[in-house]
């Protein structure tokens, strides 16, 4: 993994079996089920680097043969926050290393006209201000649903925010900065741009229909 050496909230996980997945993700002719399953393949790969700060603390533990001591993960259960619809991709990947995170959800629709996000759904565990968010959308396009989501969170007494996508466009990454610059951005890819309509380029089209087999 690397800083990014233009944007100080960007961490880019480079891998070749990432970049491999990542151009049947993008191919147009590959199905939902395959979708559905490199996205949760790219998470699993992700995932490692995306927590590796996570913070431990010291337990004594008893193994058959003697007293010792070792680490577990520090504060409450973790939470997985996905961004509906495609953002539930990257969650069974999260919940295979970490089973006993909880799951947050927001549900948010990109009005294909303003581009700006509508809120539909919103339900976190109780205690946020005690627990790690890891946001997931596999799409940082404009950035306005990500940062909709950390603003939600922050409003409901979140402190430790991290997002993990899989493509972004460099306006997504510079929205977040300017927005919420204490929150990592963990991507796969940086893609070149946003098109007029505010699809990444070259992107891999609308993620949630791909992923569902839905149009428009
Ligand atoms: C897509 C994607 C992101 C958002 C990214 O969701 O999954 O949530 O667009 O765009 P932005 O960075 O410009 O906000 P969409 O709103 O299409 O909903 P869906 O997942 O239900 O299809
Ligand atoms: N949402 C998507 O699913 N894809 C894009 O390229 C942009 C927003």
């Amino acid at each position: 993994m690397q800083n990014h050496v233009q944007y100080q909230n960007l961490h880019l996980i480079k891998h070749p079996l990432i970049k491999h997945k990542i151009s049947i993700l993008r191919n147009k002719n590959t199905p939902s089920g395959i979708f559905r399953r490199l996205a949760e393949e790219i998470t699993m790969l992700m995932i490692f680097e995306a927590l590796r700060d996570l913070e431990t603390e010291e337990i004594s533990i008893e193994t058959p043969l003697e007293k010792t001591t070792g680490e577990q993960i520090k504060g409450k259960k973790l939470v997985v926050m996905p961004v509906l619809r495609a953002g539930l991709a990257m969650v069974p990947a999260i919940l295979q290393v970490i089973p006993s995170a909880r799951v947050g959800h927001i549900g948010l629709a990109r009005n294909e006209e303003t581009l700006q996000p509508d809120c539909y759904y919103f339900k976190i565990p109780h205690s946020p201000e005690q627990r790690e968010f890891v946001v997931t959308d596999p799409m940082l396009a404009t950035g306005g649903s990500a940062a909709f989501a950390i603003r939600k969170l922050k409003e409901s007494g979140a402190q430790k925010i991290r997002l993990m996508s899989i493509i972004g466009a460099p306006e997504g990454v510079q929205k977040l900065e300017k927005e919420h610059p204490d929150v990592p951005v963990f991507l796969a890819q940086l893609d070149r741009q946003l098109n007029d309509k505010g699809y990444i380029l070259p992107g891999l089209g609308d993620a949630g229909d791909r992923m569902f087999g839905t149009v428009g």
